[in-house]
Protein backbone atom coordinates (compact mmCIF):
# COMPACT_ATOMS: atom_id res chain seq x y z
CA UNK A 1 0.00 0.00 0.00
CA UNK A 2 1.10 3.63 -0.90
CA UNK A 3 0.04 6.99 0.06
CA UNK A 4 0.66 10.69 -1.38
CA UNK A 5 0.68 13.32 1.30
CA UNK A 6 0.81 16.48 0.97
CA UNK A 7 1.33 19.53 3.70
CA UNK A 8 1.31 22.88 3.24
CA UNK A 9 0.09 24.07 7.20
CA UNK A 10 2.46 26.80 7.57
CA UNK A 11 5.83 27.47 5.87
CA UNK A 12 6.51 24.26 4.13
CA UNK A 13 5.12 22.82 1.15
CA UNK A 14 5.75 19.09 0.88
CA UNK A 15 5.04 16.11 -0.67
CA UNK A 16 5.96 12.65 -0.28
CA UNK A 17 5.22 9.22 -1.31
CA UNK A 18 5.03 6.39 1.95
CA UNK A 19 5.02 2.51 1.26
CA UNK A 20 3.63 0.08 4.01
CA UNK A 21 5.27 -3.45 4.17
CA UNK A 22 3.91 -6.55 4.29
CA UNK A 23 5.48 -6.26 7.43
CA UNK A 24 3.49 -3.89 8.97
CA UNK A 25 6.77 -1.37 8.58
CA UNK A 26 6.68 2.24 6.47
CA UNK A 27 9.09 2.95 3.93
CA UNK A 28 9.77 6.49 2.53
CA UNK A 29 10.22 6.45 -1.16
CA UNK A 30 10.22 10.07 -1.26
CA UNK A 31 10.24 13.29 0.79
CA UNK A 32 9.89 16.47 -1.24
CA UNK A 33 10.28 19.77 1.13
CA UNK A 34 10.42 23.16 0.09
CA UNK A 35 11.22 25.93 2.77
CA UNK A 36 10.08 28.98 2.56
CA UNK A 37 12.41 30.59 5.21
CA UNK A 38 14.09 32.98 2.59
CA UNK A 39 10.35 33.92 1.82
CA UNK A 40 9.98 35.38 5.65
CA UNK A 41 13.10 36.00 6.73
CA UNK A 42 12.61 40.20 5.95
CA UNK A 43 9.43 40.29 7.92
CA UNK A 44 11.03 38.12 11.13
CA UNK A 45 8.32 35.84 10.85
CA UNK A 46 6.03 33.94 8.70
CA UNK A 47 3.55 36.11 6.44
CA UNK A 48 0.02 34.14 6.02
CA UNK A 49 -0.43 35.64 2.24
CA UNK A 50 3.02 35.05 1.23
CA UNK A 51 2.86 31.51 2.42
CA UNK A 52 -0.48 30.72 0.75
CA UNK A 53 1.18 32.54 -2.47
CA UNK A 54 4.03 30.34 -1.98
CA UNK A 55 2.44 26.93 -1.76
CA UNK A 56 0.41 27.75 -4.92
CA UNK A 57 3.28 28.25 -6.62
CA UNK A 58 5.39 25.23 -5.85
CA UNK A 59 2.92 22.44 -4.71
CA UNK A 60 2.13 20.88 -8.56
CA UNK A 61 6.09 20.76 -9.04
CA UNK A 62 6.94 19.11 -5.56
CA UNK A 63 4.30 16.51 -5.95
CA UNK A 64 5.31 15.74 -9.60
CA UNK A 65 8.75 15.27 -7.94
CA UNK A 66 8.00 12.89 -5.50
CA UNK A 67 6.78 10.86 -7.89
CA UNK A 68 9.33 10.67 -9.80
CA UNK A 69 11.97 10.40 -6.93
CA UNK A 70 10.01 7.36 -5.94
CA UNK A 71 9.54 5.89 -9.42
CA UNK A 72 5.99 5.84 -9.98
CA UNK A 73 3.34 7.50 -11.91
CA UNK A 74 -0.08 8.65 -10.18
CA UNK A 75 -1.73 5.96 -10.43
CA UNK A 76 0.26 3.47 -9.03
CA UNK A 77 -0.31 4.78 -5.83
CA UNK A 78 -3.49 3.92 -3.34
CA UNK A 79 -4.56 7.05 -1.50
CA UNK A 80 -3.71 10.64 -0.94
CA UNK A 81 -3.89 12.50 2.18
CA UNK A 82 -3.63 15.78 2.94
CA UNK A 83 -3.47 18.15 6.10
CA UNK A 84 -6.43 19.44 6.57
CA UNK A 85 -5.36 21.67 9.80
CA UNK A 86 -4.77 23.02 12.22
CA UNK A 87 -2.49 26.11 10.57
CA UNK A 88 -2.87 29.24 8.80
CA UNK A 89 -6.36 29.08 6.30
CA UNK A 90 -4.59 29.89 2.75
CA UNK A 91 -1.95 27.60 2.69
CA UNK A 92 -4.33 24.63 4.38
CA UNK A 93 -6.94 25.44 1.82
CA UNK A 94 -4.24 24.88 -1.21
CA UNK A 95 -3.14 21.57 -0.19
CA UNK A 96 -6.59 20.46 1.02
CA UNK A 97 -8.00 20.96 -2.70
CA UNK A 98 -5.17 19.74 -4.53
CA UNK A 99 -5.24 16.51 -2.89
CA UNK A 100 -8.85 16.21 -3.19
CA UNK A 101 -8.69 17.23 -6.91
CA UNK A 102 -5.90 14.25 -7.32
CA UNK A 103 -7.89 11.67 -5.62
CA UNK A 104 -11.21 12.84 -7.65
CA UNK A 105 -9.39 12.59 -10.64
CA UNK A 106 -7.35 9.19 -10.25
CA UNK A 107 -10.45 7.87 -8.05
CA UNK A 108 -8.69 6.71 -5.08
CA UNK A 109 -9.28 7.06 -1.66
CA UNK A 110 -9.05 10.42 0.12
CA UNK A 111 -7.84 11.23 3.78
CA UNK A 112 -8.06 14.32 5.66
CA UNK A 113 -4.88 14.69 8.07
CA UNK A 114 -4.57 16.81 11.52
CA UNK A 115 -1.10 17.77 11.39
CA UNK A 116 -0.86 17.34 14.91
CA UNK A 117 -2.13 13.50 14.36
CA UNK A 118 0.89 13.14 11.66
CA UNK A 119 3.60 14.49 14.26
CA UNK A 120 2.32 12.32 16.69
CA UNK A 121 2.01 9.01 14.38
CA UNK A 122 5.91 9.21 12.78
CA UNK A 123 7.75 7.55 15.45
CA UNK A 124 5.71 4.59 14.42
CA UNK A 125 7.38 5.23 10.76
CA UNK A 126 10.48 5.56 12.21
CA UNK A 127 10.84 3.45 14.98
CA UNK A 128 7.57 1.15 15.10
CA UNK A 129 6.80 1.90 18.50
CA UNK A 130 3.73 0.18 19.61
CA UNK A 131 0.86 2.55 21.64
CA UNK A 132 0.38 3.66 24.19
CA UNK A 133 3.74 6.25 24.17
CA UNK A 134 4.03 10.14 25.56
CA UNK A 135 4.35 12.40 22.64
CA UNK A 136 6.23 15.92 23.90
CA UNK A 137 5.32 17.98 20.91
CA UNK A 138 7.60 21.21 20.66
CA UNK A 139 7.32 23.48 17.94
CA UNK A 140 6.97 27.31 16.40
CA UNK A 141 3.35 26.44 16.36
CA UNK A 142 2.47 24.13 19.38
CA UNK A 143 3.99 22.89 22.95
CA UNK A 144 1.70 20.00 24.30
CA UNK A 145 2.40 16.74 25.81
CA UNK A 146 -0.56 14.35 24.66
CA UNK A 147 -0.90 10.62 25.41
CA UNK A 148 -1.35 8.76 21.98
CA UNK A 149 -3.16 5.70 22.66
CA UNK A 150 -4.26 4.47 19.28
CA UNK A 151 -5.15 5.66 15.69
CA UNK A 152 -7.53 8.56 16.06
CA UNK A 153 -7.65 8.61 20.28
CA UNK A 154 -5.76 11.30 21.77
CA UNK A 155 -5.82 12.69 25.36
CA UNK A 156 -3.79 15.42 25.96
CA UNK A 157 -1.83 15.71 28.97
CA UNK A 158 -0.38 19.49 29.25
CA UNK A 159 -0.13 22.27 26.86
CA UNK A 160 0.88 25.73 27.17
CA UNK A 161 -1.29 28.29 28.19
CA UNK A 162 1.04 30.86 25.89
CA UNK A 163 3.39 31.09 23.41
CA UNK A 164 4.73 28.05 22.24
CA UNK A 165 8.38 26.87 23.15
CA UNK A 166 9.76 27.73 18.99
CA UNK A 167 8.04 30.65 19.68
CA UNK A 168 9.61 32.09 22.58
CA UNK A 169 12.79 31.15 20.84
CA UNK A 170 12.48 33.14 18.26
CA UNK A 171 10.83 36.13 20.04
CA UNK A 172 14.21 36.62 22.45
CA UNK A 173 16.25 35.86 19.19
CA UNK A 174 14.56 39.04 17.23
CA UNK A 175 14.95 40.96 20.85
CA UNK A 176 18.87 40.04 20.17
CA UNK A 177 18.63 40.98 16.76
CA UNK A 178 19.56 37.13 15.73
CA UNK A 179 18.19 36.10 12.20
CA UNK A 180 15.11 34.35 12.27
CA UNK A 181 14.17 31.54 13.01
CA UNK A 182 15.82 32.21 15.84
CA UNK A 183 15.94 28.81 17.78
CA UNK A 184 19.18 27.18 15.68
CA UNK A 185 20.71 31.06 16.59
CA UNK A 186 19.94 30.88 20.29
CA UNK A 187 21.19 27.41 20.78
CA UNK A 188 24.82 28.52 18.74
CA UNK A 189 25.02 31.58 20.90
CA UNK A 190 24.27 30.04 24.42
CA UNK A 191 27.30 27.54 23.41
CA UNK A 192 29.75 30.17 24.14
CA UNK A 193 27.79 31.51 26.96
CA UNK A 194 27.43 31.03 30.98
CA UNK A 195 23.66 30.07 31.86
CA UNK A 196 23.64 31.50 35.70
CA UNK A 197 25.05 34.75 34.09
CA UNK A 198 20.94 36.17 34.55
CA UNK A 199 18.85 34.71 36.69
CA UNK A 200 15.45 34.10 34.93
CA UNK A 201 12.38 32.15 35.78
CA UNK A 202 11.30 28.66 35.42
CA UNK A 203 7.66 29.44 34.99
CA UNK A 204 5.22 26.29 36.09
CA UNK A 205 7.87 24.70 37.68
CA UNK A 206 6.39 22.10 40.09
CA UNK A 207 3.17 23.00 39.48
CA UNK A 208 0.02 20.34 39.85
CA UNK A 209 -0.88 19.62 35.97
CA UNK A 210 1.78 19.64 32.94
CA UNK A 211 0.56 23.01 31.21
CA UNK A 212 3.62 24.98 29.95
CA UNK A 213 4.12 29.00 30.42
CA UNK A 214 5.99 30.76 28.23
CA UNK A 215 5.29 34.20 28.37
CA UNK A 216 7.11 35.25 32.18
CA UNK A 217 10.37 34.17 31.06
CA UNK A 218 10.24 36.08 27.53
CA UNK A 219 9.31 38.95 29.86
CA UNK A 220 12.16 39.08 31.85
CA UNK A 221 14.86 38.21 29.25
CA UNK A 222 13.23 41.90 28.03
CA UNK A 223 13.88 43.71 30.60
CA UNK A 224 17.23 42.18 31.19
CA UNK A 225 18.22 43.63 27.91
CA UNK A 226 16.23 46.90 29.28
CA UNK A 227 18.46 46.64 32.72
CA UNK A 228 21.47 46.32 30.10
CA UNK A 229 21.15 49.85 29.09
CA UNK A 230 22.84 49.83 26.18
CA UNK A 231 22.66 47.60 22.86
CA UNK A 232 23.47 44.15 24.05
CA UNK A 233 27.59 43.28 23.78
CA UNK A 234 28.47 39.61 21.53
CA UNK A 235 29.31 38.48 25.76
CA UNK A 236 25.28 39.97 26.91
CA UNK A 237 24.41 38.23 23.86
CA UNK A 238 25.83 34.48 24.56
CA UNK A 239 25.01 34.61 28.13
CA UNK A 240 21.03 36.24 27.63
CA UNK A 241 20.49 32.69 25.02
CA UNK A 242 22.53 30.45 27.16
CA UNK A 243 20.31 31.67 30.79
CA UNK A 244 17.20 31.34 28.88
CA UNK A 245 17.98 27.81 27.63
CA UNK A 246 18.67 26.63 30.93
CA UNK A 247 15.62 27.81 31.83
CA UNK A 248 13.95 26.31 29.09
CA UNK A 249 15.97 23.34 29.62
CA UNK A 250 14.49 23.27 33.23
CA UNK A 251 11.14 23.63 32.18
CA UNK A 252 10.68 21.21 29.47
CA UNK A 253 12.28 18.58 31.92
CA UNK A 254 9.84 19.23 34.92
CA UNK A 255 7.06 19.41 32.88
CA UNK A 256 7.77 16.50 30.85
CA UNK A 257 8.42 14.17 34.42
CA UNK A 258 5.00 15.57 35.45
CA UNK A 259 3.61 14.29 32.29
CA UNK A 260 4.75 10.93 32.18
CA UNK A 261 3.82 10.91 35.61
CA UNK A 262 0.07 11.86 34.80
CA UNK A 263 0.19 9.65 31.65
CA UNK A 264 1.02 6.31 34.18
CA UNK A 265 -1.74 6.90 36.45
CA UNK A 266 -3.97 7.08 33.44
CA UNK A 267 -3.00 4.62 30.78
CA UNK A 268 -0.20 2.74 32.83
CA UNK A 269 3.68 2.42 31.67
CA UNK A 270 4.35 4.37 28.80
CA UNK A 271 5.90 2.52 25.33
CA UNK A 272 8.49 5.05 24.54
CA UNK A 273 8.58 9.06 25.16
CA UNK A 274 8.87 10.38 21.43
CA UNK A 275 9.55 14.15 21.01
CA UNK A 276 8.43 16.05 17.38
CA UNK A 277 8.50 19.22 16.23
CA UNK A 278 11.68 21.63 15.30
CA UNK A 279 12.43 22.49 18.92
CA UNK A 280 13.27 19.00 19.22
CA UNK A 281 16.61 19.33 17.37
CA UNK A 282 17.77 21.25 20.18
CA UNK A 283 20.87 19.42 21.69
CA UNK A 284 20.29 20.71 25.02
CA UNK A 285 17.07 19.89 25.62
CA UNK A 286 17.55 16.55 23.51
CA UNK A 287 20.55 15.42 26.49
CA UNK A 288 18.03 16.75 28.99
CA UNK A 289 15.49 14.64 27.88
CA UNK A 290 18.08 11.89 27.77
CA UNK A 291 18.29 12.18 31.49
CA UNK A 292 15.38 12.26 32.63
CA UNK A 293 14.04 9.23 30.56
CA UNK A 294 17.51 7.17 31.88
CA UNK A 295 16.16 8.07 35.26
CA UNK A 296 12.66 7.10 35.07
CA UNK A 297 13.81 3.82 33.07
CA UNK A 298 11.62 5.13 29.45
CA UNK A 299 12.88 4.60 25.61
CA UNK A 300 13.21 7.95 24.45
CA UNK A 301 12.72 8.34 20.35
CA UNK A 302 13.57 11.53 18.67
CA UNK A 303 13.04 10.98 15.14
CA UNK A 304 15.70 12.73 12.41
CA UNK A 305 15.57 16.24 12.69
CA UNK A 306 13.84 16.18 8.49
CA UNK A 307 10.91 14.26 10.14
CA UNK A 308 10.36 16.29 13.05
CA UNK A 309 9.85 19.31 11.75
CA UNK A 310 6.93 19.76 9.09
CA UNK A 311 7.16 17.43 5.91
CA UNK A 312 4.88 15.47 3.91
CA UNK A 313 6.08 11.65 5.08
CA UNK A 314 4.69 12.36 7.91
CA UNK A 315 1.41 13.31 6.49
CA UNK A 316 1.36 10.51 3.92
CA UNK A 317 2.39 7.69 7.14
CA UNK A 318 -1.18 9.18 8.84
CA UNK A 319 -2.86 8.77 5.67
CA UNK A 320 -1.70 4.89 5.63
CA UNK A 321 -2.50 4.47 9.13
CA UNK A 322 -6.19 5.49 8.38
CA UNK A 323 -6.42 4.18 5.38
CA UNK A 324 -5.60 0.56 6.42
CA UNK A 325 -8.62 0.90 9.28
CA UNK A 326 -10.42 1.53 6.59
CA UNK A 327 -10.96 5.39 8.10
CA UNK A 328 -11.36 7.82 4.84
CA UNK A 329 -12.79 11.44 4.16
CA UNK A 330 -15.52 13.04 1.64
CA UNK A 331 -14.14 15.24 -0.86
CA UNK A 332 -16.71 18.09 1.84
CA UNK A 333 -13.85 18.08 4.23
CA UNK A 334 -13.60 21.37 5.38
CA UNK A 335 -10.06 23.15 6.29
CA UNK A 336 -9.91 23.28 10.02
CA UNK A 337 -7.54 26.39 10.93
CA UNK A 338 -8.26 25.45 14.55
CA UNK A 339 -8.49 21.70 15.35
CA UNK A 340 -7.01 20.06 18.46
CA UNK A 341 -6.18 16.69 18.46
CA UNK A 342 -8.24 15.86 22.04
CA UNK A 343 -11.41 17.51 21.39
CA UNK A 344 -12.65 16.73 24.73
CA UNK A 345 -9.57 19.25 26.45
CA UNK A 346 -10.40 22.02 28.27
CA UNK A 347 -10.62 25.09 25.59
CA UNK A 348 -8.94 27.27 29.11
CA UNK A 349 -5.85 25.81 27.83
CA UNK A 350 -6.65 26.29 23.96
CA UNK A 351 -4.12 28.92 23.56
CA UNK A 352 -2.03 26.84 20.23
CA UNK A 353 -3.96 24.52 18.87
O1 LIG B 1 8.29 22.23 13.53
P1 LIG B 1 8.81 23.48 12.92
O2 LIG B 1 9.79 23.36 11.78
O3 LIG B 1 7.68 24.40 12.37
C1 LIG B 1 6.52 24.71 13.08
O4 LIG B 1 6.61 25.59 13.94
O5 LIG B 1 5.48 24.08 12.81
O6 LIG B 1 9.49 24.29 14.11
C2 LIG B 1 10.11 25.53 13.91
C3 LIG B 1 10.46 26.08 15.28
C4 LIG B 1 10.96 27.51 15.21
O7 LIG B 1 10.34 28.25 16.23
C5 LIG B 1 12.45 27.35 15.44
O8 LIG B 1 13.06 28.50 16.01
C6 LIG B 1 12.49 26.17 16.37
O9 LIG B 1 11.51 25.29 15.89
N1 LIG B 1 13.81 25.51 16.37
C7 LIG B 1 14.63 25.46 17.44
C8 LIG B 1 15.81 24.81 17.01
N2 LIG B 1 15.66 24.49 15.68
C9 LIG B 1 14.43 24.93 15.32
N3 LIG B 1 14.46 25.89 18.69
C10 LIG B 1 15.48 25.68 19.55
N4 LIG B 1 16.66 25.09 19.22
C11 LIG B 1 16.86 24.63 17.96
N5 LIG B 1 18.02 24.06 17.64
ZN1 LIG C 1 4.29 20.99 12.61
Amino acid sequence: MRVLGIESTCDETAAAVVELRPNGSGAILSNEVHSQIAEHAAYGGVVPEIAARAHVEILDHLVRRALDKAGMRFSDVDGVAAAAGPGLIGGVMVGLTTGKALALAGGKPFVAINHLEAHALTARLTDGVDFPYLLLLVSGGHTQLIAVRGVGEYTRIGATVDDAIGEAFDKVAKMLHLPYPGGPQVEKEARSGDPAAFELPRPMLRRPGADFSLSGLKTAVRLEIQKLGREPRPADIANLCASFQAAIVDVIGDRTRAGLRLFREQFGPPKALVVAGGVAANQAIGHALTRLTTQVGVKLIIPPPGLCTDNGAMIAWAGLERLRLGMTDGMDFAPRPRWPLDASASAAHNGKA
